[in-house]
């Protein structure tokens, strides 16, 4: 796992799930870079900005609302857009990203009289760039951005804004930006600022975001990707699974969550074929997302395969035969949901529980030792295991600046 191409797929995937436009934060960490590389900042000072870039917004994932941000920037009423950089200074500092990146990402929102740290002064130009980009009704009526940011030259720092005209009179710069050619883009400025390997702290971080994140996808959620995490342990232990490798598989095999619309997780009504297609496509962007991570071959199979079955029509991969890792998320994942409500259903209790994994069992579509054995597990002391390091990620969003 590399650290600013994980970062990358994180701001994908919170901009997903915020309905935010998709590419803002990875379209400000490549302005701010070319500012950065513009004001002859050194490499290193390039990637602190690019960093910041790419996940500056992420804390907005609860209070987003696309229209009224807009508005706001686009009426310099800045203050209110504190909290979230607040929030997203936090969980920058929980990835443990380097201070200059946590500096600017806490300061993006500040203009230039009231903001100490060249970093967050350039972000925030940045930030006004995209947001004007973003409003052209044509991409390649990139010329007038210039001219309409002027008006609005004192709260730019002077330098960068300086650098901004002369990167603006390059097309190239322009083109860079586009929806297609974009991650491109992102993937030349990867190559050339180098990545560096991710340490364990980093990596526990993003499995827990991507854990928190997807849980937040519907209020039945909550908790829910804690809860397959210590299903899944407490079946791990009977059986010979690496015991670090299936609880970071249970925490994020719902990254794909924040491909599936709400109003579709919550929906009371009987879901038609078109919809359940869509909610059955959470495997498949798990998959892409982890594989795009790149953590272990291992974890990425067993977070994905968890709506297969051993008779075959599981989906979306329709395989049999995998090993016991994703065998055992398979069954975790199922009563995890069984034990909580859903929009459409209570949640069952433990002999209404037994019953169905009984049922699985004859019908030949969960694994039969590992079922036998769920059996047995006392799922109330489940559903009381704490982890402070889940609370922990989900007071960082919800606490107030
Ligand atoms: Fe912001
Ligand atoms: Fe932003
Ligand atoms: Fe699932």
């Amino acid at each position: 796992m590399k650290i600013i191409n994980t970062l990358n797929i994180l701001s994908e995937i919170s901009s997903t799930f915020s309905g935010n436009n998709m590419l803002h934060q990875q379209r400000v960490a490549v302005i701010a870079f070319s500012l950065a590389k513009e004001l002859k900042l050194s490499k290193p000072e390039q990637s602190i900005l690019f960093q910041a870039g790419l996940i500056h917004d992420i804390g907005i994932l609860h209070e987003f609302d696309a229209e009224e941000n807009l508005r706001m920037i686009m009426e310099n009423k800045f203050w209110p857009l504190h909290q979230h950089a607040a929030v997203s200074a936090k969980i920058s500092r929980v990835l443990n990203l380097d201070n200059r990146v946590t500096e600017a990402v806490e300061l993006h929102h500040y203009a230039k009289k009231h903001n100490p740290s060249l970093y967050g002064r350039i972000l925030f130009l940045s930030d006004s760039i995209e947001v004007s980009y973003r409003s052209l009704s044509n991409k390649y009526a990139f010329n007038v951005i210039f001219d309409f940011l002027k008006q609005k030259a004192k709260f730019f720092d002077e330098k960068a804004f300086s650098a901004f005209k002369n990167i603006s009179e390059k097309e190239h710069f322009w083109f860079s930006l586009a929806d297609d050619t974009l991650s491109f883009t992102i993937e030349n400025i990867i190559d050339e600022l180098g990545d560096e390997d991710a340490d364990a702290r980093f990596s526990k971080a993003v499995s827990y975001l991507i854990a928190h994140i997807s849980d937040s996808r519907s209020s039945y959620l909550h908790g829910y990707s804690l809860l397959n995490k210590n299903l899944a342990a407490a079946l791990a232990y009977k059986f010979d699974v690496d015991m670090e490798k299936i609880k970071t598989a249970a925490l994020i095999a719902h990254a794909g969550n924040v491909m599936v619309p709400t109003e579709l997780v919550d929906s009371m009504h009987t879901l038609e074929v078109m919809e359940k297609n869509i909610i059955k496509s959470h495997t498949y962007y798990t998959n892409i997302f982890l594989k795009r991570i790149g953590f272990d071959n291992d974890i990425v199979r067993w977070a994905s395969y968890h709506h297969e079955n051993i008779s075959g029509t599981g989906y979306p991969f329709k395989i049999s035969n995998f090993d016991t890792g994703a065998k055992i998320l398979q069954i975790s994942t199922i009563v995890a949901a069984l034990l909580q409500d859903r929009a459409y259903r209570k949640k069952y209790d433990k002999n209404s529980i037994v019953k169905i994994i009984e049922e699985l069992t004859d019908n030949k579509i969960v694994d039969k030792s590992i079922a036998c054995y769920a059996k047995t597990i006392n799922f109330n002391n489940i559903i009381d295991v704490k982890d402070e390091y889940y609370s922990a990620i989900e007071s960082k969003f919800s606490s107030p600046a």
